[in-house]
């Protein structure tokens, strides 16, 4: 297998099919709901933009199947009915099990790239950990061939493990760009510089990454600096949900503050 076909063109086909064609990977055909931007993706990068599913069967390379989780089974479903017959096909979800795939479909996996992804914003993907799951030997030996062809970071997990790496992603991820962008609003809303937090950001990835341990967290919360946190509370006044999750998240920094 050394070539693929992708259902979907959003964050992660985007980059996957700009990834396989830097790489010299064939892309064979894209295929996605609405049919222009399966034609968009096929001119930026290579491959046939295809109407119909069932154009994917006669296709030797993998199949993969980049569309949000709760389409996933949808898009297997209309797999089946569009008469692929044990494909070898893949998922790129972290958070999907193996067994949204027919049990009777022999050649079928997972190809997560650990990986915040955007369309239209280019990821190297060399450094992007790819976690791997299948139901069979063969089946990882293909997909790691694959995987290695884009990136020096490719691990076979179960899909326990994957689902576990997905929640730490989310948390690590989603929830502190949503924390950092709530802080910038806030500083933005008031005539403020986001800016001027930059320096902080990139330190407190630097310290998460090389320095991590009990003694280094600082702040309010951990100093038990109860005065400091009532007083940002009153600012958050005009903000309860944001409050709200402060005062959870300096309890969860120090469960013994009396707040
Ligand atoms: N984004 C990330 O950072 C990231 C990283 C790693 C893994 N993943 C996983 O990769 C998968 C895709 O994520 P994504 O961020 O690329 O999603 P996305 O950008 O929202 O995916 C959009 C694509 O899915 C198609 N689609 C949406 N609903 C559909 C449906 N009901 N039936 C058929 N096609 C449908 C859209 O079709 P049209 O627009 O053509 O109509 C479009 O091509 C997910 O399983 C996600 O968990 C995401």
């Amino acid at each position: 297998m050394n070539s693929v076909s992708l259902i979907g063109t959003g964050n992660v086909a985007w980059n996957l099919a700009h990834a396989f064609h830097h790489a010299g990977i064939p892309i064979n055909k894209i295929w996605s709901r609405t049919a222009d931007h399966a034609v968009q993706l096929c001119q930026e990068t290579s491959g046939m933009a295809v109407s119909h599913i069932h154009d994917l069967q006669e296709d030797p390379g993998l199949i993969m199947i980049c569309v949000p989780d709760h389409a996933i089974a949808e898009v297997v479903q209309l797999c089946q009915t569009s008469g692929l017959k044990n494909p070898l096909i893949c998922h790129t979800s972290g958070a999907t099990p193996l067994d949204v795939f027919p049990a009777e479909w022999t050649m079928t996996g997972v190809f997560y790239p650990l990986q915040t992804l955007t369309k239209g914003h280019h990821r190297d993907f060399q450094d992007i950990p790819i976690l791997l799951s299948s139901r069979s030997d063969e089946m990882n030996d293909k997909l790691s061939r694959l995987a290695r062809q884009l990136s020096e970071k490719t691990t076979v997990v179960t899909d326990e493990a994957r689902q576990r790496y997905h929640l730490a992603a989310v948390m690590v991820n989603n929830f502190v760009y949503h924390l950092c962008d709530q802080a910038f609003t806030q500083v933005e809303t008031h005539r403020l510089d986001p800016r001027v937090l930059f320096p902080l950001l990139k330190e407190t990835v630097e310290k998460l990454i090389h320095l991590r341990g009990d003694r280094v967290q600082t702040g309010p919360a951990i100093r038990g600096d109860v005065n400091s946190i009532h007083a940002h509370l009153r600012l958050l006044a005009g903000e309860p949900a944001l409050a709200a999750l402060y005062r959870q998240l300096s309890l969860s920094i120090n469960p013994g503050l009396d707040l």
